[in-house]
């Protein structure tokens, strides 16, 4: 077999512009290797490439999707540490890869072609072993982008201390793997969600206390409350401008604020963040997706806690299937991740 079906996207067409090509599998060159993917996990940023929503930038026709977990088949002659059939996964862009963050010149999925395809070939140096074991290729894909995310946010500054209470926004993919990595860490959690039946998903994973802030628009107050009025000592700010004034609120004085998503900017206008930062002493630290060397930790931190990522639902790799799991993310219907699964 020399052909594989790739997906490219037609930017102007939103979601419905993904379409089915037939493509070479390419060769591994000296330093590189083949890989089978056999799963894709879905973040909202492939929503908002799609949607034409993404702040930064993208390509027309991109193949989409940054996180994947595959097989590797051909290793270049030159490649050291791999062998045929150890399973990988790449980290979400090939150049950032330790270190301080730098913006990338080839983020997978947004201006490099993604892992929407049956195989990929891809520099060893970038990837990171997975084992075998009773984590599967949906769960390890599922680990690439939120988990990386998450391991910045909790060790790439001021590491988190068992005890920690965190504050995770809604139960999407950042915050469920927010939660389940929080937890083994030793942290409390509390989580936020629009349904009560999240919550109750998000109770059974381990979360300390829930709040639900469609029926408690003032959540931060809630999470005062919770706290005896100390607030916080780390937020997951997945909302953006739309919920960063509340998290101000009920972080503590010192505390950390990771801001990561931006799920409620629109037709939002900047709060003041400035003073209440200022005068609770407060790190407002932007998050990228982390680096392979972070996604390495976390790969080892799994390992030792025996965790896996909650996967929510699983599609099948064909475009009806594909358009539903984008749809299906889109619509926020989901707990924790999405997958596209490769036999
Ligand atoms: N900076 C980075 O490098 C980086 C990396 C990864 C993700 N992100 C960003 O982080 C955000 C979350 O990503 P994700 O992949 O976890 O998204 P996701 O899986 O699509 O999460 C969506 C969920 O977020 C919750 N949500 C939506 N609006 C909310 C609000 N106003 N307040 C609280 N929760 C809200 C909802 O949960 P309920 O249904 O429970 O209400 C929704 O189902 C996105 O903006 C994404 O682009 C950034």
């Amino acid at each position: 077999m020399s052909t594989q079906t790739v997906f490219r996207i037609t930017l102007k067409d939103g979601i419905d512009g993904i379409q089915a090509f037939n493509e070479p599998i390419p060769k591994a060159g000296q330093y590189e290797v083949l890989i089978k993917i056999r799963s894709v996990a879905l973040n909202y940023r492939d929503i908002a490439i799609a949607n034409s929503t993404y702040p930064l930038p993208t390509k027309d026709q991109v193949i989409p999707t940054s996180d994947m977990a595959g097989e590797i088949l051909e290793v270049g002659e030159h490649v050291d540490g791999f062998s045929v059939g150890d399973w990988v996964i790449p980290p979400v862009t090939a150049d950032y890869l330790y270190g301080p963050f730098k913006e990338g010149v080839d983020a997978y999925g947004s201006v490099a072609d993604g892992m929407l395809r049956e195989y990929v070939v891809l520099p060893a140096h970038i990837l990171v072993k997975v084992p075998k074991s009773n984590i599967n290729f949906n769960q390890w894909a599922s680990v690439v982008g939120t988990g990386s995310t998450i391991w910045n946010a909790y060790y790439g500054n001021t590491p988190l201390k068992p005890g920690d209470t965190i504050l995770l926004q809604g139960t999407g993919g950042v915050s469920i793997t927010g939660l389940v990595v929080a937890k083994a860490a030793g942290a409390k959690t509390i989580i936020t969600s629009s349904s009560d039946e999240k919550l109750e998903y998000a109770k059974s994973l381990g979360a300390d206390y829930t709040i639900n802030y469609k029926t408690h628009p003032d959540w931060a107050a809630e999470v005062l409350r919770i706290t005896d009025g100390r607030g916080v000592d780390h937020v997951i700010e997945n909302g953006g401008l739309g919920t960063v004034e509340q998290s101000l609120e009920c972080v503590k004085e010192s505390g950390i604020i990771s801001l990561i998503g931006f799920l409620s900017n629109e037709g939002k206008s900047q709060p003041d963040m400035l003073m209440p930062a200022l005068i609770k002493a407060v790190m407002l630290r932007g998050i990228r997706a982390g680096s392979k060397q972070q996604l390495e930790e976390l790969v080892r931190f799994i390992g030792k806690h025996n965790l896996s990522m909650p996967v929510d639902k699983t599609f099948g790799y064909h475009r009806e299937d594909i358009v539903a799991a984008f749809k299906y993310v889109a619509a926020g219907k989901h707990i924790g991740k999405v997958c596209i699964s490769l036999n």
